[in-house]
């Protein structure tokens, strides 16, 4: 069945006693408040997953991911973490492919094509990023890029291996710049993503695969981003740090 998750990707912000108070208080506020079937997955930064997995433990509603893996299964790779090391902290899920990855880190498709694989070896559910830049939205190559994305990692997958992946579409221009897509807008992309994987793995696939939009989402975007047929929920960056703010992301899903 397609799950519907509120994601908080927290970046490389706070330190250990924030991040605490920040799962004490999520924790508290989504438990009391909170009475719907959404999934809540927290990505703090590396430090901070096994002393999150601690305090989430006795929370089933809540998982743990981290935000990258490296692409290889171990090694002499200074600097680097490895699936297996975060599944051994705790972690259920992991972001691959955000658009800071792409373009900071020069990450091509094959580099995150190893790291799903590692993922799904390791029982890690991958969170795959997908979204144009501004330059290609305005020159109307949006859905070009997004069948690219697509197509160069995630066709080359198996169906089982199809179906452990959750998609989220973020478009580059709304990342932390306060300019969230139109509910329109993004539905239009959220069902592109759909009917292509529909045609190449079938309906059912396409089905359960849970689509979640990025970008610039709150409180107040929230609710209308979320009734749209084809988003099953939200990869929170900037809001996820604030608790009541998250708190009430995470309410405005079913
Ligand atoms: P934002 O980040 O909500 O701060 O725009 C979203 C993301 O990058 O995952």
């Amino acid at each position: 069945m397609r799950k519907k998750i509120a994601a908080g990707n927290w970046k490389m912000n706070l330190d250990l006693t924030q991040a605490q108070t920040l799962i004490s208080e999520l924790t508290q506020m989504i438990n009391d408040e909170y009475s719907g079937s959404a999934e809540v997955v927290l990505a703090p930064p590396f430090p901070f997953l096994y002393p999150a997995h601690h305090l989430l433990k006795n929370h089933s509603r809540f998982h743990l991911a981290a935000q990258n893996i490296y692409t290889k299964e171990s090694g002499a790779y200074t600097g680097e973490c490895s699936a297996q090391m975060i599944q051994s902290v705790g972690a259920s899920h992991c972001i691959i492919g955000h658009s800071e990855r792409r373009q900071y880190f020069g990450e091509s498709h094959d580099q995150l094509l190893a790291k799903i694989r590692l993922c799904l070896r390791f029982g890690i559910y991958p969170i795959y990023c997908v979204g144009e830049t501004l330059s290609a939205r305005e020159s109307g190559k949006t859905f070009e890029v997004i069948q690219q994305q697509t197509e160069q990692v995630l066709f080359l997958l198996t169906e089982d291996e199809v179906r452990k992946i959750i998609v989220a579409y973020e478009p580059v221009w709304a990342i932390g710049t306060g300019k969230t897509a139109t509910p329109q807008q993004a539905q239009e992309v959220h069902a592109f993503i759909r009917r292509i994987i529909s045609e190449k793995y079938g309906a059912s696939v396409a089905d359960e695969t849970s689509i979640l939009y990025g970008g610039s989402v709150t409180a107040s975007s929230a609710p209308e981003l979320f009734s749209q047929p084809d988003i099953d929920g939200g990869l929170v960056g900037g809001a996820s740090l604030k608790s009541r703010e998250f708190a009430e992301i995470v309410k405005a899903l079913p």
